[in-house]
């Protein structure tokens, strides 16, 4: 800004002269009039009427002047920068106007093309069914925890005291992988079932611990209507102080009901785990006919094929070989795991008669199971 002016002649402030002042006017007008989109008008606008713009600038002279001549000076100025507001407004309005009219054209909507082209998708019944039934074991308390696929020899097999000459390591059931080198072990499976999280899971948290896992399991079986080389499993782990087997019956008894409905209930049958000892067979009793299908020709059950009972997966204590191996103290505490096949689950929940229809991710298959969420 200059220092005062005393001896009061306008023609010495530059900023302020009607000539100038006129110039600014008409060049910041032909700026705006040549702005053809909105961004540009908000440059010109920053040049036009910005802090730094020559109106703005000059307006800042006003105070320099003798009070006598700043209302002359002040109005021309303010009229040349009210000018230029207008028609940045006007011209803002025009540019939106026609910004929005394009907008209408380009963004059209032909609402009379054919819709069904690509056919909505659907969820995977493998994912809902996992989804509810860690839906029950949340309600209970647990955690829901993951594992890798490929896994460690030592977590599928030795830490769950499976002997090195066990059988089901034979290539017949499990999916080496390859080592680097030909003829070379690389220590890792494809795991053969969810039971390794057991592992995973106590010796990352120890106990107690209440954790259910599902995922994808691996077996080298060739896919047909009652095998998949593929398919799923849910594991469970409790491990704390005082678990019976009357815990895991309990709990097995609760989700068979949770899902199932009222009433049905589990019955268990010896069988043999390396990781559990004792260790059981679970059965579900059949939640269509409960048991009612038994020795009655009249009344056949196609879900349990008249048996009044289901398989449904593997349980038990957990050996306290695994607690040792997972640096859990055995003296102290005792735990249950259950592990169960979830394809098994959907083809006797939904009367699947081929397994091959849950794994070809073909949409008319998954669409009726419907959108659950
Ligand atoms: N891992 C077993 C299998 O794939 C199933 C199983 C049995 C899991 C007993 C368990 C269990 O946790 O306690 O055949």
């Amino acid at each position: 800004m200059s220092a005062p002016n005393k001896s009061y002649d306008p023609v010495e402030v530059e900023a302020v002269k009607p000539d100038e002042v006129a110039r600014h006017r008409a060049d910041a007008l032909a700026a705006i009039a040549s702005a053809t989109t909105l961004d540009e008008l908000h440059q010109v606008k920053i040049a036009v009427a910005g802090d730094r713009a020559p109106l703005a600038l000059a307006n800042r002279e006003i105070g320099a002047l003798p009070p006598a001549a700043r209302a002359e000076a002040g109005k021309r100025i303010g009229e040349a920068r009210n000018a230029v507001k207008q028609a940045l407004a006007q011209r803002q309005e025009q540019l939106e106007t026609e910004r929005d009219e394009r907008v209408l054209v380009e963004e059209a909507v032909d609402v009379t093309l054919p819709w069904d082209r690509a056919p909505r998708g659907a969820r995977h019944p493998l994912t809902t069914i996992q989804e509810r039934i860690a839906d029950i074991f949340v309600a209970m308390g647990y955690q829901v925890v993951d594992g890798p696929e490929i896994e460690a020899e030592w977590y599928n097999f030795d830490a769950l005291n499976f002997p090195p000459d066990h059988p089901v390591r034979d290539l017949q059931d499990t999916f080496f992988v390859a080592g680097k080198q030909e003829g070379q072990s690389s220590g890792l499976v494809l795991r053969t079932h969810t039971s390794p999280v057991q592992a995973r899971t106590l010796l990352a948290q120890g106990a107690p611990v209440y954790v259910v896992s599902p995922g994808r399991t691996y077996r080298t079986d060739e896919l047909d209507a009652t095998h998949t080389p593929v398919f799923s499993q849910i594991e469970g782990l409790a491990v704390d102080e005082g678990l019976t087997m009357g815990d895991l019956k309990g709990t097995l008894d609760h989700w068979a009901t949770a899902m199932f409905g009222d009433g049905v209930i589990t019955r268990l049958r010896p069988h043999f785990f390396p990781f559990t000892e004792p260790s059981a067979e679970v059965d579900l009793q059949c939640f269509v006919c409960k048991g009612a299908s038994v020795g009655d020709p009249d009344n056949p059950c196609r879900t349990c094929g008249s048996e009044g009972w289901i398989e449904w997966g593997g349980c038990g204590m957990v050996n306290p070989r695994v607690l040792i191996a997972c640096g859990v103290d055995p003296e102290r505490y005792s735990g249950f795991a259950f592990g169960m096949g979830l394809e098994r689950s959907l083809m006797f929940l939904n009367n699947v008669k081929d397994m091959r229809d849950m794994i070809e991710g073909d949409v008319r298959f998954t669409l009726p199971f419907g959108m659950e969420i």
